[in-house]
């Protein structure tokens, strides 16, 4: 199908939106391993060879997600060589608002000084960030929005429970910003696929301070207002979810496994990121890990990244990325991405 485009022909199929740059923030306090065997019954022996994870960063008291999102946004806009006041619309992926209400995009978009561009939040658990790509690609090539600010944040370190080793081993804090815009050339987004299980939302949750829970005395002796998750459950979809979406982005782009030159999945666990590898038949060089640095930052795992492969220099043009995430809900989805 053929129609025209800022004076340019071109088929539909050729209109991607691509990342004109990137920015990160990562908060400088480091918890070890070794620190957390002074808070819980564990180990530096049990964490790494289950989880892959040595240390993580940790936001300050003082810092709220929007703090961490400002940040990793100057960094994009910078790096992209544009104004704030270029941005016509914040997108902020988060399952860590400063508040219940208004959204996070809101606090960043004042924090950034912009002034009347739409801002809202998404909340896809720790898949949000690729939820935000695809809903960006349709705003952008709709021609409702022309430059979209796309942050990936969390700060889940102040909703978890420091007395369950089960779950106060994985996370850490982070922000990652995506500037996206339509392409002008064969680079960009070429496929994605996204998906959600409402049934399995129990396995994964934060259950206390909305309307289910609402927040008293009771929800917060109980600690509803922590992550709770049935870990090897979750572990499980996990592997096949992420398995199979990267499989089916790959076909949607009508690309083979073989023409793959990085896979960028979300950091939740490193046996879940080498079976996502060993499912697209990758060697170990192909597949970008973090998590020994990071732990689990939920929406930021895929954007600092993907910045982090950019900074190393290993990223050529032409070459093909895959993302893929899985996350509360359930949900997942990934994005074949040329660059
Ligand atoms: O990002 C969103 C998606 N999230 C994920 O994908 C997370 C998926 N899940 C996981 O990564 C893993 O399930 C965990 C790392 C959370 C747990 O690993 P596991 O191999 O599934 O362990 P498990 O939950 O089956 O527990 C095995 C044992 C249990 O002890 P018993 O009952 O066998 O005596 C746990 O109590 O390990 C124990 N355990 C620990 N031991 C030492 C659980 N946490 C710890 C710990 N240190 N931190």
């Amino acid at each position: 199908m053929i129609e025209k485009f800022e004076g340019v022909h071109m088929t539909k199929m050729e209109r991607r939106i691509k990342i004109r740059s990137t920015g990160i923030y990562l908060p400088d306090k480091i918890l070890t391993n070794a620190d957390l065997e002074k808070l819980v019954e564990t180990s530096d022996e049990w964490i790494t060879t289950r989880t892959g994870i040595k240390e993580r960063r940790i936001a300050s008291k003082e810092q709220v997600t929007s703090d961490l999102a400002e940040k990793a946004a100057r960094m994009a806009l910078e790096r992209g060589g544009i104004k704030a006041e270029d941005i016509d619309l914040i997108l902020v992926a988060t399952n860590t608002p400063d508040t219940i209400f208004p959204a996070t995009a809101c606090w960043v978009q004042k924090k950034l000084g912009i002034k009347e561009t739409p801002a809202f939040d998404l909340q896809a658990g720790c898949t949000g960030l690729l939820y935000g790509l695809i809903v960006a690609e349709s705003l952008i090539l709709s021609g409702t929005a022309r430059r979209i600010l796309l942050i990936g944040v969390d700060i889940l370190t102040k909703v978890t429970n420091w007395q369950d080793r089960g779950t106060c081993v994985l996370f850490g804090d982070g922000a990652g910003a995506f500037i996206l815009e339509e392409s002008d050339d064969d680079s960009g987004l070429i496929s994605h696929f996204w998906g959600a299980d409402g049934s399995l939302a129990e396995l994964l949750i934060l259950p206390g301070g909305g309307t289910l829970y609402p927040a008293d005395e009771k929800t917060v002796e109980k600690k509803l207002h922590c992550i709770t998750m049935k870990g090897n459950e979750v572990f499980k979809h996990a592997v096949k979810r992420m398995g199979e979406a990267a499989v089916e982005a790959l076909k949607l782009a009508g690309l083979d496994k073989n023409q793959v030159d990085y896979l960028i999945p979300h950091q939740a666990n490193l046996r879940i990121i080498d079976a996502t590898g060993e499912r697209l038949n990758l060697p170990k060089d192909k597949v970008v890990v973090n998590i020994h640095k990071y732990g689990n930052m939920s929406v930021a795992t895929i954007p600092v990244a993907l910045h982090e492969l950019i900074e190393e220099g290993k990223l050529q043009k032409g070459q093909v990325i895959v993302m893929v995430a899985f996350g509360a809900g359930f949900t997942w989805a990934s994005a074949v991405y040329r660059w």
